[in-house]
């Protein structure tokens, strides 16, 4: 453990929050809510009862906090722990003779350093109920004496709790809740967020009113947007290895890597919401809203979504209205959180061993919906991957009629027992995919029969295979027609080369006549007679084979990401387009190096992809060097080799990289003769060593920025 000796002194706030808190807590105790829904229990099965709960909950708070890989969702785990609460104040004896069971989790995984926070990160109360709400209001004006109690309602992010620490304005450390007290310390990992600056923007003229404190330990959330989310999770399915449940995995996940590289392949996000110690004191916000806008001020990204309300009915409205809002939310969030807006108020209220008192969580229950499972379709993807679809009569579910859901791969089916004809229950999983959670055994009729999985491909024909190690069942023909239809679809999509007019239709007519049958086929195509193309998609082609042969010319990293290399998502290819930047160099990848490295080789070690390669050359497709820079870019950095070592004061490596790249510039690993400069920050590695050795000029940040702007 680290000790710290920045705060000290900081308990002092602690010390006054917790005596307040204990002022108080028998009136709190006395008006908690009642359990809801509580089956009766006698006291005689009521020891094994709680005895059971503990050791379930203690499972999935293992699988939750440590493993990142829950087995049931949250709203289940909080009925549990609900029942258990209900058990334990129902028999108080019982409870107190067998041991308790920490309300805050523990999400330390013996990975990484521990760190002890200077204030304790805590929980927050969770519940699913209005009524619960109005309680929280009642408690908190009569311990304050006032109704018109004003609060911010913010969403509540879905995603890892993380402290991170700013002394002088610079970012030292981010630590993990932890057991609340204790964390660990995830900073290596934290720096390859791109949108964390490592500098809090410092006071200006136009905004004199927000100057940086000595020391703050600010909280927050990581957490991954929608979009990358099913991004990944495409990835994963391609590679032929298991999605991630819902987005807060892959971010707990993510974060928890021990290689800070594998972390900067996904395109994780922070947002802060909340302060623990401030140094000094006087540099605390007042109010949670200015919190809001200072943490902006200082250029950190914010809560943006927020709602104000004075008392309850104000309250609940606004809770309400973030409910119908979160739709549109492009990260994950599973409900709300009113936060009393003085802070004042809320160091009178004060925390209980795991939650402050003024604030809630309003989760909102995931919508659910029962349903037949009429057939399981197999759909083959563009690497081969048999993907079971589950086909429902159609039931409405979070507002929109669900006819289909996945169940991921083969050993799902097994293992949930899913037969056909069966009753299902569905989930929007991650609020996105619907997904069957459960099968109702009670409505199971005799008829429902087991789905046999297919043991060759539903499309061609060829036997299916499993490789070692991998969820997924194949279809290992690389010429079957439904994978080559859902390959091209991928290559002509926005994201790849973009050739819009490329839609499923013209793909499965040119695939049918054989005219395509790779990719490099596309670029034959204007060799073909224009009329019966045009006849063939029942449109004209003219604009079509224009934008194909334009595409010739698209970034290197769009064909690396469009060939569909297993493993390569669109983060990776950027990288590979970086590091080897030819087409030609790409097809002679050697299997020495990294996992990108190996995924690439391995890739072009079959003769069919090296030819499909081989005819993308032959066509003259030459794509625009490696940059991965945004139209419109600059070119003062063209030719020149950046190689970065060590912190840089305000640009994150990832940052430092984007802008040398917009500039036509180049960044590599290893310092060598080629290298143009070494961008050398804090603590230097051997790299600047090798750059001395080798007569490369170093540079320090601000000097990069003014080659930059030159
Ligand atoms: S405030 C002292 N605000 O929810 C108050 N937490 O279940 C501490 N969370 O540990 C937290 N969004 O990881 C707060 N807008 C928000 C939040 C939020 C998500 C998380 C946080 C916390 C957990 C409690």
């Amino acid at each position: 453990m680290t000790p710290n000796s920045f705060f000290s002194g900081s308990g002092r706030v602690r010390v006054f929050a917790a005596t307040v808190g204990l002022i108080f807590v028998v009136a709190f105790v006395a008006s908690a809510p009642a359990a809801t829904n509580l089956p009766p229990a006698d006291p005689q099965s009521a020891p094994t009862e709680i005895s059971a709960l503990r050791t379930e909950l203690a499972r999935h708070d293992r699988r939750y906090h440590q493993e990142a890989e829950p087995e049931i969702g949250d709203f289940d785990y909080d009925q549990l722990r609900q029942r258990l609460r209900s058990l334990e104040q129902a028999f108080p004896t019982v409870a107190a003779e067998t041991s308790g069971l920490a309300e805050i989790g523990d999400d330390r995984t013996g990975r990484f350093k521990t760190y002890r926070h200077c204030e304790r990160m805590l929980s927050l109360d969770k519940t699913y109920s209005e009524s619960d709400l109005r309680a929280f209001h009642a408690r908190l004006a009569h311990l304050l004496g006032r109704e018109d109690l004003s609060y911010v309602i913010e969403p509540k992010f879905d995603g890892l709790a993380v402290s991170v620490t700013y002394e002088r304005g610079r970012l030292v450390r981010a630590v993990t809740r932890g057991n609340g007290l204790e964390g660990e310390d995830i900073t290596a990992n934290v720096l390859m967020i791109r949108d964390l600056p490592r500098q809090l923007r410092a006071t200006s003229d136009e905004n004199p009113s927000n100057p940086i404190p000595e020391a703050i330990e600010l909280r927050g959330e990581i957490y991954v947007s929608l979009a990358e989310f099913r991004r990944i999770n495409e990835e994963q399915e391609a590679a032929g290895v298991r999605g991630f449940a819902n987005p807060r995995n892959l971010a707990a996940g993510t974060i928890r890597q021990l290689d800070p590289k594998e972390v900067a392949r996904r395109n994780l996000e922070i947002v802060f919401y909340g302060v623990g110690a401030c140094r000094p004191e006087t540099a605390r916000p007042a109010t949670q809203s200015e919190l809001h806008a200072r943490v902006r001020q200082w250029g950190l990204p914010g809560v943006a979504n927020t709602w104000k309300a004075r008392g309850a009915d104000e309250l609940l409205s606004a809770v309400a209205a973030l409910g119908r809002g979160r739709a549109t939310f492009a990260f994950p969030t599973d409900g709300a959180v009113a936060k009393l807006e003085p802070v004042a108020s809320q160091r009178l209220a004060g925390e209980t061993e795991s939650a402050p008192r003024w604030a809630i969580a309003y989760k909102f229950a995931p919508e659910r919906a029962q349903t037949r499972l009429k057939g399981i379709a197999i759909q083959v993807g563009r690497t081969g991957v048999l993907t079971p679809v589950a086909e429902l009569e159609p039931v409405e579910l979070a507002g929109s009629t669900v006819t289909r859901a996945t169940l991921h791969n083969r050993d799902e089916i097994t293992r949930r027992d899913v037969r056909i004809g069966d009753y299902v229950e569905i989930e929007k999983a991650g609020e996105i995919i619907p997904a069957i959670v459960s099968v109702n055994l009670a409505r199971r009729s005799s008829s429902a029969r087991a789905f046999v999985f297919p043991e060759a491909c539903p499309e061609c024909g060829t036997p299916a295979v499993q490789r070692p190690g991998e969820v997924a069942v194949r279809c290992p023909n690389r010429a079957c027609p439904a994978q080559l239809r859902r390959r091209i679809e991928h290559f002509a999509s926005k994201e790849c080369v973009d050739l819009d007019g490329l839609g499923p239709a013209t793909i499965d007519a040119l695939a049918d006549r054989g005219w395509v049958k790779d990719i490099s086929d596309l670029y034959r195509l204007r060799l073909l007679d224009r009329t019966v193309l045009s006849k063939m998609t029942g449109k004209s082609v003219d604009h079509l084979l224009e934008r194909i042969e334009a595409s010739k010319h698209a970034e290197l990293w769009r064909f690396v990401y469009g060939l569909g290399i297993p493993q390569v998502g669109a983060v990776a290819a950027k990288e590979a387009a970086r590091r080897f930047g030819s087409l030609e160099a790409l097809g002679a990848a050697d299997l020495n190096g990294d996992s990108l490295n190996q995924a690439v080789a391995r890739h072009f070690s079959e003769p069919r992809h090296r030819a499909e390669l081989a005819g993308l050359i032959a066509v003259g497709v030459q794509p625009k060097g490696n940059s991965v820079a945004e139209a419109g870019a600059s070119d003062r950095l063209a030719g020149k080799v950046f190689v970065l070592t060590g912190a840089l004061p305000t640009l994150t490596r990832a940052q430092a990289t984007e802008k040398i790249e917009a500039a036509g510039g180049k960044v590599a690993d290893s310092v060598s003769k080629a290298t143009s400069y070494v961008v050398a920050g804090k603590d230097p590695g051997a790299k600047l060593e090798r750059a001395k050795a080798l007569g490369v000029p170093t540079i320090d940040e601000a000097e990069l920025v003014r080659l930059i702007k030159k």
